[in-house]
């Protein structure tokens, strides 16, 4: 059999291996997108930026409690206009590696996500991710953009009238009915969707303090905990729209991404597994996924995508534990 094709290629952007840095988890510095990019990933996708600088909440932002990470870190970044020169330099230095640069954005207003979008598309990032996991200022209550279809719909047509570039828009677990915002921003013009951003929020409390861990009481959970139902959403997504998915949530190992994958996963996103396994962990996605291709005979990854069967195999024990596929 030949090499297996780990390419793939969302909308129009060819990555040569599905793995990707999710937004956000290693801060937001050129320097670190581009020792992600050497280290074997895909594509990389950068802190989400908004229009104006943010400090954010103060330390801890983050915490690892045991099954996986909290953490609010209250939308910190530099502003659009100094990630533009972050995702430029970027761009310049992983193009010739055939490393895709994706831009992520967030806003405060459905108007302020188009300005965002239109600020950041002259740094010519491959794709642009579209974070609606965020407060709108301007509902009565904060509403996140990403809580009904009606309003993800009209983020996505404003930012998709605002630039040339392919946008991703980004889905939380948090509302009731994924498929339904998935097909409402599908619709709008959505070129391409990832989920899941981080669920909850949760809570986690030091019992010798009694105190919260994180500096803003509650915060999004990510990581293995979260991993099942990132699937889930991945499976709901793919059976609702067209488009191609980014699957991220839990990712780990081969056989997190494989399992991505086949619920429907165009390409895998890595985010707090970089904490516990290091960059490594895109070259050994890889590589796993490369070995499991040669065992299955797989010759591309649409041969097993969203391929997930309908039913459980039937066992004699209530308890069913699925084996490694690799170290
Ligand atoms: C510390 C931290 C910061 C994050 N910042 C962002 C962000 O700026 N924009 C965004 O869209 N998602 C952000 N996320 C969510 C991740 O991109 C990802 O969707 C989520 O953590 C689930 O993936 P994981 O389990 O692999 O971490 C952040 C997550 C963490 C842990």
């Amino acid at each position: 059999m030949s090499e297996p094709d780990l390419s793939v290629t969302i909308c129009g952007v060819r990555l040569r291996n599905p793995t990707v840095l999710a937004s956000g988890i290693l801060g937001l510095s050129e320097d670190l997108l581009i020792r992600v990019g050497e280290a074997g990933a895909g594509a990389v996708t950068s802190k989400s930026c908004g229009l104006k600088p943010r400090a954010g909440y103060p330390n801890p932002v983050v915490a690892d409690w045991g099954a996986g990470l909290i953490n609010a870190v209250g939308l910190s970044n530099p502003g659009v206009d100094a990630t533009m020169e972050e995702v430029r330099t970027a761009k310049r230095v992983l193009k010739p590696k055939g490393v895709a640069v994706i831009a992520s954005i967030f806003a405060e207003s459905v108007w302020d996500f188009g300005v965002v979008a239109q600020k950041i598309s002259p740094a010519e990032p491959d794709l642009i991710e579209v974070n609606i996991s965020c407060p709108n200022v301007e509902h009565e209550f904060g509403q996140f953009f990403c809580a009904t279809p009606y309003v993800a719909a009209q983020v996505t047509r404003r930012v998709k009238q605002s630039t040339d570039i392919p946008i991703i828009v980004k889905l939380s677990p948090n509302e009731a009915n994924i498929a339904e915002i998935a097909r409402a921003v599908v619709d709008a013009g959505a070129d391409a969707v990832s989920a899941i951003n981080t669920l909850g929020p949760g809570m986690v409390i030091d019992i010798e303090s009694r105190a919260p861990i994180i500096s803003n009481r509650i915060g999004g959970i990510s990581g293995a905990a979260i991993h099942p139902i990132a699937v889930r959403c991945v499976n709901d997504i793919a059976r609702a729209v067209p488009v191609p998915i980014v699957g991220i949530g839990g990712n780990a190992a081969a056989r997190d991404a494989i399992e991505m994958i086949i619920a429907g996963a165009h390409a895998v996103g890595i985010g707090s597994a970089i904490y516990s396994r290091g960059l490594a962990v895109f070259a050994e996605t890889t590589r796993g996924i490369e070995a499991y291709m040669r065992q299955h005979n797989f010759a591309r990854l649409d041969d097993f995508r969203n391929s997930v069967m309908e039913t459980a195999p039937t066992a004699g024990s209530r308890i069913v534990i699925p084996q490694p596929t690799e170290p």
